[in-house]
């Protein structure tokens, strides 16, 4: 590619929004949970049995489950309400204050909050969907005797992983069982719409459609009939996450591969489809309140916000088959640590490609912050650091955030001396100006 083809792939590559890619971290555990509020503060339920609240620089933590934490909502007054593993599903009125709603008898999976009805429904392992008021001032009384039919928990066939509202009077549940089921809370009747046949993990109700994705990967749209729109069954397996964002029209779906795809629902279309982490499931997803940001969390601790538009374009010859990715055992150290820590965010070609950070090919020798088009955090663009194995060494033995206080680069520190070396061994020839990629 000559030098003007170059500057003009790399402008095209220059992310077109103003959000920024964001990185939420000091959990002390795996994401399980995300919820975003319309002022944009973000909440991350954790498995270090914590909430974290995100505004601004620091997050505040509250604490009060003695358990993992796996679902936040928002109420519509801005309080939060969570539910976890330690069976309970709580309210949070200021800081770590809190008040159990309900306690249950399996662990809390989804909740899911009708203003209109003034409850929060709440899915549990338990095989129970807890039916809770909203704004009790006091704890109800737990523990029903079993043998005596409680009113505020619906029995469900099994394990209870997801529930949506339909309005205030309708609720749907998905199952362990496969099945999607639609309570009708003023009738006190219960029909299945759908029997999957595998476990269903995630739904997302609304006026016109039901999306559910399950345990075998089955991601399905479907009516309040229970028939079928849509299917975007992909060969990933499970589906763990969906976010819905209806101006935009945008369902996200997140996977057990660590996948992300994005469906327009306008025109049930998937739009993107992008590899958010290398390892590891995406547990967790939330659109921003304006539907620009996706939100998502797993096994890194962390959670990151994707500004949607700078994220892989769905491609049927990428997507359709994963053997674009060689086995692990065959690739160099030094490729599989790229691979594993750095490929979600740098490409190595000069070629369009939309990713967090800029594009790595031609690093060494290349002063910090000079990517044409990619907009730099201020600290890096200003800095003097010229990239050669010194530096990219010192980058990743103290962190980016001790190297380069105030980049926009996530914290990361790789301890290994010879990861690193063979690292920047890998780097030097994959970013070389001619070199042909054969992968
Ligand atoms: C989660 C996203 C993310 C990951 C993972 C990541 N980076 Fe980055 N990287 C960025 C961002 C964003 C920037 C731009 C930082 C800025 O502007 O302050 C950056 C900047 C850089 C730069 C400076 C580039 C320049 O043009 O000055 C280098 C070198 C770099 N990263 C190398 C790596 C390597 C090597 C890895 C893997 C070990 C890695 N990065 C992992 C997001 C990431």
């Amino acid at each position: 590619m000559g030098r003007a083809l170059i500057l003009a792939a790399c402008l095209a590559a220059a992310p077109a929004s103003a959000q920024d890619f964001t990185t939420l971290k000091g959990h002390g555990g795996p994401v399980m949970g995300i919820a975003v509020d319309t002022g944009g503060r973000v909440a991350t339920a954790s498995f270090d049995n914590s909430i974290g609240i995100w505004e601004g620089a620091s997050p505040a933590w509250l604490e009060g489950h003695d358990a993992a934490v796996n679902v936040v909502k928002f109420r519509s007054d801005g309080f939060l309400v969570s539910g976890g593993d330690d069976f309970t599903v709580r309210v949070w009125p200021a800081g770590s204050v809190n008040r159990v709603l309900g306690e249950h008898r399996g662990k809390v999976t989804d909740i899911s909050i009708s203003t209109e009805a003034g409850l929060v429904a709440s899915a549990s392992w338990d095989g129970t969907i807890g039916l809770l008021p909203l704004d009790a001032n006091w704890a109800w009384a737990l523990y029903p005797p079993l043998d005596e039919p409680d009113p505020r928990f619906l029995k469900a066939s099994g394990a209870v992983n997801a529930v949506g509202f339909h309005g205030p009077d309708v609720l749907y549940a998905a199952t362990a069982t496969g099945e999607v089921v639609r309570y009708d809370l003023a009738r006190d009747a219960a029909l299945p719409v759908a029997r999957h046949g595998f476990g269903v993990n995630e739904l997302i109700v609304t006026d016109d459609w039901i999306a559910y994705g399950a345990v075998d990967g089955g991601t399905r749209i479907i009516d309040h009939q229970g028939a079928e729109i849509a299917d975007f069954t992909l060969d990933r397996r499970p589906i763990l996450s969906m976010a819905y964002h209806g101006d935009t029209h945008q369902l996200a779906v997140g996977d057990g591969h660590g996948y992300i795809m994005m469906v327009d629902t306008a025109d049930w279309r998937i739009v993107r489809d992008f590899r958010a982490t290398r390892e590891g499931p995406v547990w967790a997803l939330a659109f921003s309140s304006d539907g620009t940001t996706i939100y998502a969390g797993g096994l890194d601790d962390v959670a990151f916000g994707w500004p949607v538009d700078t994220l892989d374009a769905y491609d049927p010859g990428i997507s359709g088959q994963r053997s674009f990715l060689r086995a692990p055992e065959e690739m160099s150290n030094g490729e599989r640590q790229f691979m594993r820590k750095c490929s979600i965010c740098h490409a190595l070609e000069g070629s369009a490609s939309r990713k967090a950070g800029p594009s790595l090919h031609g690093l060494f020798g290349r002063p910090a912050g000079t990517v044409p088009g990619y907009r730099y955090s201020d600290t890096l663009r200003m800095s003097d650091i010229v990239w050669d194995e010194t530096t990219v060494d010192a980058l990743f033995d103290q962190g980016p955030d001790h190297y380069i206080p105030g980049s926009k680069m996530p914290m990361q520190v790789i301890a290994g001396k010879d990861d690193r070396a063979d690292l920047i061994g890998f780097l030097k020839q994959a970013t070389r100006e001619n070199h042909e990629n054969e992968e």
